[in-house]
């Protein structure tokens, strides 16, 4: 069994990504320049805007926090949307899901001028990545892309089964696994709250990806030996003895399913650190599709 390791695997992409950017520097080109906008006050989502500025730092980006108050009218932020569109210094931005109930994600997510569109959510991307048309993939999956590639993961004709059909991960993931390359042509099962006799289907797959939120869902009696296992859960679970009070729980019993598994993420230090990876490669192929 061999752990797919995404700490190492979104370091050696960042240290790619730094490299690229001193080039532009050299050259006196403008560096990359990421914004994010977060809406309230909501501690899971702070720690992930904050962990994705954090990131920006380290590889010589640009970046920008907008924190807008919870009353945020839509309005209001439909405004700061069309100010970021126009703000020539901004390469790619993003707005933190999930917004305030008062306000209507997907006015704001359509509002997003495309092309700086890095968390590939405007539906003007994502059928572009339907279509193996240039777009932006959205990082997560686009992430799992990666690391099974970096891994040299044999996915020709073998049978995936994606776990849950959310437009941030599932169905993105599913659709990019069937396309044709080296690193997909899988025939994929896509998985999700309605499906019937769902263990018959994890046991027959070659690849499992499970995109759930239900932490340990997955276990040993589910995957079939071999099998390439990739966990996309990030649920915190109340723990009076970690020093935050929560430990963040996958949806993969790991301790039984990796013995059974070829390749397994573990969580953390799976598939979270790729996706802030994958969100600066965005962001850098938005500054060279700029250029151009
Ligand atoms: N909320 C959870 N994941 C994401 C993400 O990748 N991008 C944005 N904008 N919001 C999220």
């Amino acid at each position: 069994m061999i752990i797919l390791d995404g700490k190492k695997t979104s370091q050696e992409l960042k240290e790619e990504i730094a490299a690229d950017v001193a080039v532009l520097r050299q050259q006196g080109k403008k560096v990359p320049h990421l914004a994010a906008v977060i809406v309230g006050n909501d501690g899971a989502s702070l720690t992930y805007v904050s962990s994705k500025v954090k990131a920006c730092e380290q590889v010589g980006f640009q970046s920008t926090l907008v924190k807008l108050p919870e009353d945020t009218t839509e309005e209001a932020l439909l405004d700061k949307v069309k100010e970021l569109n126009a703000n020539a210094e901004i390469d790619g931005y993003i707005v933190q899901l999930p917004l305030p109930r008062h306000i209507d994600e997907e006015k704001v997510l359509l509002a997003i001028d495309p092309k700086k569109d890095v968390d590939g959510f405007h539906p003007a991307n994502f059928g572009r990545m339907a279509l193996e048309l240039e777009s932006f993939i959205p990082a997560t999956p686009y992430g799992i892309m990666q690391l099974l590639e970096r891994y040299d993961i044999d996915t020709q004709g073998k049978h995936a089964i994606v776990i849950g059909r959310s437009h941030i991960v599932g169905r993105p993931i599913s659709i990019l696994l069937s396309q044709k390359g080296k690193y997909a042509n899988a025939t994929v099962t896509l998985a999700h709250s309605r499906t019937t006799d769902l263990k018959t289907l994890v046991l027959q797959a070659d690849i499992v990806v499970s995109a759930l939120g239900i932490p340990n869902f997955v276990n040993a009696d589910m995957v079939k030996p071999g099998a390439v296992v990739i966990d996309v859960g990030i649920t915190r679970v109340s723990d009076a003895d970690a020093p935050k009070g929560y430990r963040i729980v996958g949806d993969v019993d790991f301790d039984q399913v990796a013995p059974k598994a070829s390749f397994i993420t573990p969580v953390p230090g799976g598939v979270g650190p790729m996706t802030i990876a994958m969100l600066l490669k965005n962001t850098l192929l938005a500054r060279e599709r700029s250029e151009v």
